[in-house]
């Protein structure tokens, strides 16, 4: 979720270039750059690791001057957050210049052949090898840019929202896939951006590119093209949106802007990391599958629900006994723990106090430690033996949405890395698991279609009025339930509970008459049949049940009183997918209540404080 920006035209490009970047800091980085053509041609670049003001200061004492240029801001995934790996990259002789939204999925196959052909690199990002491929693409081209990108992504897999400049050349190149990108429409200039605020203060006529858009940018005008070459047309569409309406995307909140990245957080958690022609996972990570004979997950909140997704993952697919603590109750229950223990702390933020200090406790008895975490260079990352980043992005709204399916998602990627490294999941086993993986993104685009998200509004503000919610799951969604609540409560103030649906008869079905809403999900499952047990126990009771079923199961839509349908999933998936319904039925209820969803009262998005 890196910031971009570029420009063409007659104004001062370092000017827009920091002003478009100051607009994007809200996505989060870590270092940031930019480029300048001179009058000559030739190109600047300054970069610096840390804040944008650190970029900022420099070039305050020592301008770049030109009208063309490119500036980035870094979301590290590829290497450490230092000047050398921030962006712009160059190419060896200066001339071409990069910069990269994105994660290139066979960036390190690329890196060894352009090495061996001679290439030298200087960064340890994955974006440099676009640069490499380009200049070689470009002696190949009779020094046509656009062609000479258009070849190299070619050679690129995964997701890019990359803009290049060559010093020989008054034009700038762009190209998306998964990475958003919009063009800014001025009076005899041009402006590019992977979001809309950056572009504000300069232009309200705006080009949404599409994946797989390519664009040439003149100081007079532009031209979208397909990856083959082929001229597209994309409107010209006026953005009437205020500086804030364009930070949440024209959402009306960050959390509902959040809840419709999910099928691109998703693919940025995935990308690189699932092998489909081996069936393998490769987490990048140093972790030792066979140095540890127990794990120990340790979170809070919506964390340690999708930590109680993994502990039913791990133990399903690598056999391997998993306990899991809330971590304000791991640190003072003298938990038993040695070196053979993995303990696995699990955080959006990286910084939720109790979590880190029960981090600590776990080391102070030799747990290896790993960490499942969104915000790069947080607290914990630097305290754990290993992270496994799940690319999320910058998580505005208090209450988590991508975060915990991006979550969850790693979770599996990391339950199938340890079933295949301890030989417990077949090849084929792993490969369907992958594949289904693989879905998740568009399964989750599927549930977000406006007929769906309209008919889940409509539940939601049916029973936005009730007193008291009840949510029920078995199995890998059993924690999808506790998702649920806890989603509904912190941001609607309801009452809601959740329970694992064989354990509502042990009492709280006591609780169950006409004013009491049961949301129960059963998705396709192995225990399906008893979930639907469950549902006419609460039915019998006269209890108001709302049924999430698997699109196309008709046979059991009979047992509520309202379904929700959700694309059919393979089960171990399920809980992305299922989450996504809840996180809609509780920003629907929270919005007929006319509550303020972005910032829930009594809430904090980090809880830095015990
Ligand atoms: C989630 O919706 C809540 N805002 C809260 O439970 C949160 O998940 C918890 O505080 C943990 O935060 P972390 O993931 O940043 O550690």
């Amino acid at each position: 979720m890196c910031g971009i920006v570029g420009y063409i035209g007659p104004r001062q490009a370092q000017d827009v270039l920091i002003s478009g970047l100051s607009k994007l800091e809200y996505r989060g980085y870590d270092s940031a750059g930019v480029a300048i053509q001179e009058q000559d041609g030739h190109i600047d670049v300054c970069k610096k690791a840390g804040k944008l003001s650190n970029l900022a200061a420099v070039l305050e004492a020592e301008p770049l001057l030109g009208t063309l240029g490119i500036g980035h801001t870094r979301w590290a995934t590829h290497g450490l957050p230092n000047d050398t790996n921030a962006h712009p990259h160059a190419s060896e002789d200066g001339k071409i210049v990069i910069i990269h939204n994105g994660i290139i999925e066979n960036y390190l196959p690329l890196k060894e052949q352009l090495t061996q052909r001679g290439h030298v690199f200087r960064s340890e990002t994955d974006s440099e090898v676009l640069v490499h491929l380009i200049e070689e693409k470009y002696a190949q081209t009779n020094n046509d840019l656009y062609e000479a990108v258009r070849l190299a992504l070619g050679d690129v897999r995964g997701a890019y929202g990359i803009v290049v400049t060559h010093a020989d050349h008054r034009e700038i190149v762009a190209a998306r896939t998964v990475s958003p990108m919009v063009m800014g429409v001025g009076e005899g200039e041009m402006f590019l951006a992977s979001d809309v605020p950056a572009l504000l203060p300069y232009t309200r006529e705006m080009v949404f590119l599409h994946d797989g858009d390519m664009v040439i940018l003149h100081d007079d005008g532009f031209k979208v093209t397909d990856l083959a070459g082929r001229e597209v047309q994309r409107n010209i569409e006026h953005i009437d949106w205020d500086a804030e309406a364009a930070e949440k995307g024209g959402y009306d909140s960050y959390m509902m802007k959040e809840i419709f990245e999910q099928p691109t957080a998703l693919t940025n958690t995935l990308i690189g990391r699932l092998h489909d022609d081996t069936g393998e996972v490769n987490l990048d990570i140093k972790l030792d599958p066979a140095s540890f004979k127990r794990i120990s997950i340790i979170a809070c909140g919506t964390a340690f629900y999708a930590g109680m997704v993994g502990e039913y993952l791990i133990e399903q697919l690598a056999r391997i006994p998993v306990d899991i603590d809330v971590a304000s109750e791991y640190r003072y229950r003298d938990p038993l723990v040695n070196e053979h223990t993995l303990a696995i702390v699990m955080s959006q933020s990286g910084e939720t106090i109790d979590t880190l200090e029960a981090l600590r406790e776990a080391k102070k008895f030799g747990a290896k430690t790993l960490g499942i975490i969104n915000a790069k260079g947080s607290s914990m990352t630097r305290e754990v033996d290993d992270t496994l980043y799940i690319h999320a992005g910058p998580e505005i709204g208090v209450a988590s949405t991508k975060a915990y399916t991006s979550m969850v998602s790693a979770m599996l990627m990391l339950a199938l890395w340890l079933g295949r490294a301890r030989g417990t999941l077949t090849e084929q086993q792993s490969r369907e698991l992958l594949l289904a993986a693989r879905e998740l993104p568009r399964l989750v685009e599927q549930l977000l279609t406006p007929e769906r998200v309209e008919h889940i509004k409509q539940v939601a503000e049916k029973y936005a009025y009730a007193r008291d919610f009840l949510f029920l799951g078995r199995g890998v969604n059993s924690p999808t339930a506790y998702e649920g609540a806890l989603k509904l409560k912190e941001i609607s103030y309801i009452h809601a509970e959740a329970y694992a649906a064989g354990e509502m008869k042990h009492g709280p079905i006591a609780l169950i008459d006409e004013h009491m809403p049961v949301v129960v999900i059963a998705t396709e499952s192995k225990l399906l049949e008893k979930t639907i047990s469950n549902v006419q126990e609460v039915r019998a009771r006269k209890g108001k049940v709302i049924l999430v079923l698997s699109e196309g199961d008709t046979e059991h839509a009979r047992y509520g009183d309202d379904v929700i349908y959700v694309p059919r999933a393979q089960e171990m998936v399920s809980p992305v997918v299922n989450a996504v319904a809840l996180q809609l039925l509780a920003i629907f209820t929270a919005q007929k209540l006319g509550k303020d969803v972005d910032k829930p009262r009594n809430l904090a998005k980090a809880v830095t404080v015990e």
